[in-house]
């Protein structure tokens, strides 16, 4: 779908002297701490994501990287810092988080479709029943999305009866289709065969291209390499490391990076 070395020369030009796609923060995480019980699952973590970032969130399982993303929608309370998305402070018990989720495109590595709803209407159900759209409006974006990942022919199928790429480029379509101000992502290939790992990437490639803004847990270093032009990377809690991709490809400072990164690059 795309030619990548074309792509990051594009990009190279956006990115700014701090190694962010802009100056506008739209993720602002601030000594984020987090337990479950007695145990700390996240230590102290900061990290800022600009508008048109693209940050790849790395590192060995269990580090925490599915609490760290899935605390910037609050789908994970923590218990000490704070989180703004878009200037809202989502630790605030008076914000509305369920309107904040709705602008916060979220993919897991299972699709989450639901299976009784066509994919036409997975798309449009959100948009009419969170956002108020009109039936026409949802449909007209619904298709616009559908058309976007490739899929208009399947928009009356069932979930089943799709491809788990193809599912999974629905739940892209849909999380985009509520215009989000940026997209979550936790491990959206990990689930798939093989073949079909490339068709999603090239979709979030694409989205990378409009200048989405996007977090997104993953081990595909392909991609990484690709796209990304900032990465987080974790252990045990703590963000390691967070600086641009070059910094990180060219020279991980962290022995703990060095080592994840030779073992899955001679992988
Ligand atoms: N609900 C929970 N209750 C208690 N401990 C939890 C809970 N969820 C996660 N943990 C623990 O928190 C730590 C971080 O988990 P997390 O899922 O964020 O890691 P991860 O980096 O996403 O790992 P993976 O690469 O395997 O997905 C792990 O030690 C995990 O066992
Ligand atoms: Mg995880």
């Amino acid at each position: 779908m795309n030619d990548a070395k074309t792509f990051t020369n594009d990009f190279g030009g956006l990115v700014t002297n701090s190694g962010h796609a802009s100056s506008e923060m739209v993720v602002e995480i601030d000594s984020v701490s987090k337990w479950y019980g007695d145990f700390q699952v996240l230590t102290d973590c900061t990290a800022h994501v600009h508008k048109g970032d693209v940050v790849v969130v790395c590192g060995p399982s269990g580090s925490g990287k599915s609490t760290l993303i899935k605390t910037v929608n609050g789908l994970e309370p923590f218990q000490k810092g704070n989180i703004m998305v878009n200037g809202i402070s989502v630790g605030d018990p008076k914000t509305n988080l369920p309107k904040l989720r709705s602008r916060v495109g979220m993919v897991f590595q299972h699709f989450e479709l639901f299976p009784h709803l066509t994919i036409i209407d997975n798309l449009m159900v959100a948009q009419i029943k969170v956002l108020g759209r009109k039936e026409s409006e949802a449909k007209k974006k619904a298709m616009a999305y559908l058309d976007r990942v490739g899929l208009t022919v399947q928009a009356n199928k069932y979930p089943a009866e799709l491809s788990g790429g193809q599912q999974q480029r629905v739940a892209i379509a849909r999380a985009l289709a509520m215009d989000p101000i940026a997209m979550l992502f936790d491990e959206p290939t990990s689930a798939l065969d093989p073949e079909m790992i490339q068709e999603v990437l090239d979709v979030m490639v694409e989205l990378t291209r409009d200048g989405m803004t996007m977090m997104c847990v993953t081990h595909e270093m392909g991609f990484a390499s690709q796209v990304a032009n900032r990465i987080i990377f974790m252990d045990e809690g703590h963000i390691v490391e967070n600086c641009s991709k070059d910094e990180f490809f060219e020279g991980a400072k962290s022995e703990r990076a060095q080592q994840f990164l030779s073992k899955i690059l001679n992988h």
